[in-house]
């Protein structure tokens, strides 16, 4: 604990003495001469620095500075998706201060000296960000003694003049609220368990905010993997600034003005989202650690027996062979098959944990294949002096893959048949910011070098990216291994980009009131960051919890992405019946109408993945000019029509809710309000708040307790017209299992209400579902009098 505070105190030091210094850093120098190619302009400046600004599309530009040097021809990310872009419109003039560049939706103005840039609307002209000081690099290595690795490279910034009533958004995963604005955070991936509120950083790394000032919203991507900072004016009222401790001075500029619309740029750029397993979307329980396989069907039969839902069960670090990646233990789960098989009977899917630690066997005689593969394959990470590597874990003394090696990410993908053999479901990726017991900052894995696409870089530079490419290695691993099968992976640390290989859990959160409140903003934060597939463990991890406490969890988690009961293993059991049957049946109401909702769910998440704009959404998303939802984060929405206003403090039965403009029902009690102000709504700790908004319809399917139970023959449309007596929705089922969904294989079906009459458009896509029927259901009473199909 101790040294967990002074950890903190030097964290912030670092923040700080950064804070203060990035104004006395060198500044690029001023514009001599400009060239242009059909996509790029770069600016050779007077002290060699070069900057070189490309257009890759009409609200999307690169910017990239080289200081004292030439840009880099070598030029390679991880993160990246999506390298060619058809060349937009745009043009460059340039006067003998300025250098102007435009495209059909942004002006970007470049003052030549001091080299200043401003980013502005192509059509009102109106400034979106604009740089503070010219960029800045420390020239001279003052910095390098404050830096958390002296060796990681020079330090990097860039600084934007602070709006007076700016807000900030997004920057994935942080312990902290969602408007980030007056904050400052750092970025170096690492294990954090029993995090509070203000932990940073913790397990995640996506460098990608969102700006918005009067409803105007622009995004930044820094794409530096480096130890990064991140500063939304905590020390001065003049700046935002962010820097790295290394790397290139390397950022995108979105421009919106919608969010939305960002988001789907972002996703364009970093990657969209596969679509999970639909069963993915089911409810999952977890244990630190259920063994032997007695015990997981012990849960299992409880579940079936209580009339509980339940897809998944995860099988925590106690099922292998003494923390053996790859492997069974023999006595607990002796026929890790016939197991998988008897749940798959009973509709439930196995998931397994993988840390990247493989054990280094005590005994040099002992055979341990992903060891002695991984060695004689010379995949396992070196120090710079040429020893092997070797971090202390759950296993004891270990080692970890180098997977900036394709290779070994193939082999390491491959290994992976051991499970699927096995007829595990699905993989589940921890400790892998790397955590290692013996620094659990990192210091020990510094002169860590990285094959790194050929560059052969250190930890200060990979460290962030390595959950990535771990993720990225079971994921294309999954794929190959079962191509038919979308593949379902789950990790806890991450760099931008992670969307494209696995789904994600906030870590170990505390079984606390305080952890609790942080799950909306967190959620909604790492939504707006480009990963939509998120959520934490339901009733907290650490901690003894309570009935109250995880019942509340629940009326959360039940419509996030990801919702999965998981406890550590010296806290008091928290299955859904553990404190009572009180607490069950409430929990089962949730959990059951999580299941009716799933066609609205599928529906929405299938949205997240083509559009990049998440299903669990903090409300400015849906309503960014209303300044009310600036700062909301004990609310949320599901898609565009489910308004959510959970209680997260004990003993508490009426809060207030925001409804933003419109007309809005109480989903329980389908009576009418109209938004735009506050409300007082009691919440009976069987009760969590919840409106729909009026001119949506909601789908819902059957009462399910696993998805694939029975057949989805009838679909209920739950209508609430608005003030105009009309409503609509879109919606979304393919085969919920199969790739084939890429192709087309799905389908669209566009439903419309207005007066009284229910029409259902033409679909869209090849798939056939089985046959259903369409209820429709008004919900203000009002008589259907025709329904056109
Ligand atoms: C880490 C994980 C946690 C898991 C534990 C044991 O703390 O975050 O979920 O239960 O390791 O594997």
């Amino acid at each position: 604990m101790k040294r967990l505070l002074i950890l903190t105190a030097i964290c912030a030091c670092y923040a700080s003495a950064f804070a203060q210094d990035i104004t006395t850093l060198e500044k690029i120098g001023p514009v001599i001469n400009v060239t242009k190619t059909d996509k790029t302009v770069t600016l050779n400046c007077q002290d060699k620095s070069q900057v070189q600004l490309t257009i890759l599309a009409p609200d999307l530009v690169r910017v990239r500075a080289s200081f004292t040097k030439p840009i880099p021809t070598r030029d390679h990310s991880w993160a990246i998706a999506k390298q060619d872009w058809p060349t937009p419109r745009w043009n460059l003039s340039e006067t003998s201060e300025l250098i102007t560049i435009a495209t059909d939706e942004l002006e970007i103005v470049i003052r030549r000296s001091p080299l200043l840039i401003e980013f502005r609307d192509a059509r009102t002209h109106r400034v979106l960000n604009a740089d503070e000081r010219p960029m800045s690099y420390d020239a001279t290595g003052r910095l390098n003694s404050m830096m958390f690795d002296p060796k990681a490279g020079m330090f990097v910034a860039a600084s934007k003049k602070l709006g007076f009533d700016e807000h900030f958004y997004g920057l994935g995963e942080k312990a902290s609220r969602l408007d980030k604005r007056r904050s400052s955070f750092v970025n170096w991936n690492s294990d954090t368990p029993g995090y509070t509120e203000g932990k940073d950083p913790i397990y995640q790394t996506i460098p990608f905010y969102l700006g918005l000032q009067r409803g105007i919203a622009y995004g930044i991507f820094f794409d530096n993997s480096y130890r990064s900072y991140f500063n939304f004016g905590q020390s001065s009222q003049q700046r935002a600034w962010f820097g790295a401790e290394g790397g290139e001075m390397n950022y995108y500029f979105f421009y919106g003005p919608s969010i939305k619309k960002i988001l789907g740029r972002y996703a364009d750029l970093t990657g969209h989202m596969p679509l999970p397993p639909m069963w993915a979307l089911g409810n999952q329980q977890s244990r630190w650690s259920y063994y032997p396989e007695t015990m997981v069907e012990e849960v299992v039969n409880e579940y079936r027996r209580r009339d509980l839902p339940l897809d998944v069960v995860h099988l925590d670090i106690d099922y292998m062979h003494g923390y053996r990646v790859f492997t069974f233990d023999k006595e607990r789960f002796p026929d890790p098959k016939a197991l998988t098989d008897r749940l798959g009977r009973q509709g439930i899917k196995l998931v397994t944990i993988v840390d990247p630690g493989i054990k280094q066997p005590p005994d040099k005689n002992e055979r341990y294949h992903a060891y002695d593969e991984g060695l004689a394959k010379n995949f396992f990470q070196h120090r710079r002096n040429g020893d092997l590597f070797v971090p202390r874990v759950w296993p004891g003394e270990s080692v970890f893959v180098d997977y900036t090696m394709p290779e070994a990410r193939r082999w390491w993908g491959d290994l992976h048949r051991g499970y699927t053999d096995n007829g595990i479901a699905g993989i589940w990726n921890d400790m892998n910011e790397p955590s290692d017991f013996v620094d659990q900052a990192g210091k020990n894995q510094l002169d860590v070098v990285s094959y790194d696409d050929g560059e052969k870089t250190t930890h200060a530079k990979n460290r962030n990216t390595f959950a990535l490419l771990m993720s990225r290695a079971t994921y294309e691993g999954l794929e190959r291994l079962r191509p038919d099968r979308r593949p379902y992976v789950i990790t806890r640390a991450a760099y931008a980009g992670i969307q494209r290989y696995s789904t994600m859990w906030t870590g170990d959160t505390n079984s606390t009131w305080e952890s609790l409140a942080l799950n909306i903003p967190m959620f909604t934060s790492l939504g707006l960051s480009g990963e939509p597939f998120v959520g934490s463990d339901v009733g907290g991890f650490i901690g003894r919890g309570n009935g109250e406490l995880l019942v509340r969890s629940y009326q959360v988690s039940f419509l996030a992405p990801f919702c999965r009961n998981h406890k550590v293993i010296d806290g008091y059991d928290q299955e859904p019946w553990r404190f009572g049957k009180y607490y069950e049946d409430i929990i089962r109401k949730y959990l059951k109408l999580r299941y009716t909702l799933l066609p609205f769910l599928y529906t929405t998440l299938e949205e997240s993945h083509r559009t990049g704009v998440p299903l669990f959404r903090p409300l400015l998303l849906n309503y960014q000019d209303d300044e009310s939802t600036y700062n909301l984060d004990d609310q949320f929405m599901v898609g565009n029509d489910l308004l959510v206003a959970p209680i997260m403090k004990p003993d508490v039965t009426r809060r207030l809710v925001y409804l933003p403009a419109g007309s809005w029902y109480d989903y329980w009690t389908n009576k009418k309000y109209a938004g735009g102000t506050m409300i007082s709504v009691e919440a009976p700790l069987d009760t969590v708040p919840m409106f729909v908004r009026a001119g949506a319809i909601i789908p819902v399917g059957p009462s399910l307790n696993y998805i694939g139970e029975k057949p989805v023959d009838q679909i209920t449309l739950n209508i609430y017209p608005d003030d105009a007596g009309t409503a609509s929705t879109t919606l979304y089922e393919d085969d919920g299992l199969t790739p084939s969904y890429k192709n087309g294989v799905f389908r669209r079906t566009t439903i419309n209400f207005r007066r009284g009459v229910v029409s259902v458009g033409a679909v869209e896509g090849t798939y056939t579902p089985a046959a259903r029927k369409f209820n429709f259901v008004v919900k203000t009473g009002t008589r259907i009098t025709r329904i056109d199909q």
